[in-house]
């Protein structure tokens, strides 16, 4: 595993940076590959980045044609609803891309919790030929400001799983139950990049980076042969520097 830590003065550098980061990753698999799997975050701080790849001044840069869209985690509601992890990146980015729908893998979330995660793995196998892991290229994650990454909360029963691909997962401290990739799969990744911006999320991002608190997920995100790129702002890096 590779670790890199960049740390932009605001929070629109960080969008900006990372997002030609992105694109750069992007366009590396599909001309080596032909395709690109690329795993998108939810919740808000991906937003802004999210606008500038769907921007088309940014498309010159990037042929989405040949990337599949997949998302770490996703909230138990349906897709038209407002805390939709897939509504978000669609209204922000997919919507005003060149993409096909059947590009784009959506967690179906509005299914029965237990149902919505066995058909997510079900689809994800298909997709990688039923591989013992997949091996996402590029694999987007935020950061809680209690050190949660996709829907992997501290103390949960998920950060043990060591066989399924994607779990439900009963969130008892926002009383919402998940649907969540799980840490064998993210940790095949080839390349995880952490977006995280604001003096909230400072703390955690010290627990991870500096102090290596194994009791924090995100600690646990360690891509064992690949790339971990951490983009954060000066605000999230306070306490780093
Ligand atoms: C989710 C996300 C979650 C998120 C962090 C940061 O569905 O909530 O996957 O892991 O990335 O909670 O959220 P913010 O970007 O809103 O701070």
């Amino acid at each position: 595993m590779s670790t890199q830590v960049k740390i932009y003065k605001t929070a629109a550098d960080l969008f900006h940076h990372s997002a030609d980061k992105i694109a750069s990753l992007v366009n590396e698999y599909v001309q080596s590959t032909g395709k690109c799997s690329f795993v998108l975050s939810g919740s808000s701080t991906p937003k802004n980045l999210y606008k500038i790849l769907g921007n088309k001044s940014f498309q010159k840069n990037i042929n989405w044609s040949n990337v599949y869209f997949f998302w770490g985690d996703e909230r138990c509601v349906p897709p038209d609803n407002n805390l939709s992890n897939y509504k978000m990146a669609y209204d922000s980015f997919l919507s005003k891309i060149d993409i096909d729908e059947t590009n784009i893998f959506r967690i179906l979330a509005e299914k029965p919790h237990p149902k919505a995660a066995k058909d997510y793995e079900n689809r994800l196998r298909k997709f990688f030929h039923n591989v013992k892991f997949p091996t996402f290229d590029v694999v987007l994650l935020g950061l809680g400001t209690d050190g949660h990454t996709a829907s992997l909360f501290q103390g949960s029963a998920v950060l043990k799983e060591k066989k399924k691909w994607v779990v439900d997962n009963y969130v008892e401290k926002i009383n919402s139950w998940r649907i969540t990739m799980t840490l064998p799969v993210l940790n095949q990744a080839k390349n995880i990049v952490f977006l995280v911006s604001g003096k909230e999320k400072a703390n955690a991002v010290k627990s991870v980076i500096k102090d290596k608190d194994k009791s924090i997920p995100a600690s646990l995100i360690e891509p064992k042969d690949g790339n971990l790129i951490w983009c954060l702002d000066r605000d999230a890096a306070a306490l780093i520097k």
